[in-house]
């Protein structure tokens, strides 16, 4: 990917009270990519991208969005930034109609009726454009706050995915993350790691063996007393066993090799590393 840079943040940062949740941020988002913005709940996800939009306020730090300053034209980001937030949040008593046409005027959307009934049609709304939003189910709610957020840019957005339109997504879900072109993880505020997938495990040099048999609660407890076991993460049926040095986790595991169990030393996935890198950073912070 080497397109121009669609956002190029460096130390965002935002405190509410005494909490620093956002810790001096620095990225770098390049036109049509996908870009995946991890961490666990609380991290600080959300807050980083409320001021990557105009919509909260950096304490600290620059940067453009989109051609803009994020500190000083934050106006102006709101106005082109199709922004799908976590819980949308819509009138409960009025309909789908009602709704898209509430977010245009507020988004002073040109030819707004055509842009409400083009909007309308894309998402399969048409015969459900009267109901209450209220009344919806979570489905239909998901799709409305689509709409919602593609609305003000209607037209463009259909030129721009042809082209390649640049998406920051965040998900928990790994199947996501692992589809997007690079990654960045925060935890508590701090960008801990970023690149393509194989980038970020391999930048974490964790070893990982997989174990399967009998009793894998009570292998877990005595595996987790071993140095060298940094971590156990129970996938299904299977337990993963990781840590950070290769010959001592072998060292540990050693005892536990017997026909009881069958074990192989797996290629470390996106879960182990973001574990590993969460487990840490509680470390540091602690
Ligand atoms: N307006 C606010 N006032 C005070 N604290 C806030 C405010 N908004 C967020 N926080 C706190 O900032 C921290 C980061 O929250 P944020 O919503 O950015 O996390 P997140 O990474 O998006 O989490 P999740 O994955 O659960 O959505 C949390 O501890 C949250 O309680
Ligand atoms: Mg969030």
């Amino acid at each position: 990917m080497n397109g121009e840079p669609i956002i190029d943040v460096h130390g965002m940062t935002k405190r509410f009270g005494d909490r620093t949740v956002v810790d001096h941020v620095d990225l770098t988002v390049r036109a049509g990519e996908i870009f995946g913005f991890l961490g666990p709940n609380g991290s600080g996800k959300t807050t980083f991208l409320r001021m990557l939009c105009g919509l909260l306020r950096a304490d600290e730090g620059s940067g453009t969005c989109l051609g803009y300053d994020v500190i000083a034209e934050s106006e102006a980001i709101k106005r082109e930034v199709g922004y799908m937030t976590q819980r949308f949040s819509f009138w409960e008593d009025l309909s789908i109609a009602e709704n898209l046409d509430f977010v245009a005027r507020m988004y002073d959307v040109k030819k707004r009726r055509q842009t409400l009934r083009e909007s309308l049609e894309q998402l399969g709304l048409v015969g459900r454009k009267d109901q209450l939003a209220g009344q919806l189910s979570g489905g239909w709610q998901q799709r409305l706050a689509l709409a919602a957020c593609l609305i003000h840019k209607w037209d463009e957005i259909h030129r721009l995915a042809g082209e390649g339109l640049t998406v920051l997504i965040t998900t928990h879900y790994m199947d996501e993350a692992e589809r997007c072109h690079r990654l960045a993880y925060i935890s508590y505020g701090k960008l801990l790691t970023h690149g393509t997938v194989d980038e970020v495990i391999g930048n974490e040099r964790l070893t990982t063996w997989s174990v399967s048999g009998q009793d894998l609660p009570e292998l877990t407890e005595q595996l987790r007393q071993r140095t060298g076991v940094e971590q156990t993460v129970a996938f299904g049926n299977m337990l993963h066993v990781s840590g950070g040095d290769a010959a001592t986790l072998e060292q540990a595991i050693a005892p536990f090799r017997t026909d009881q169990y069958e074990w192989h030393q797996v290629e470390s996935g996106l879960e182990d590393v973001f574990i590993h890198l969460m487990d840490n950073s509680k470390d540091n912070s602690s």
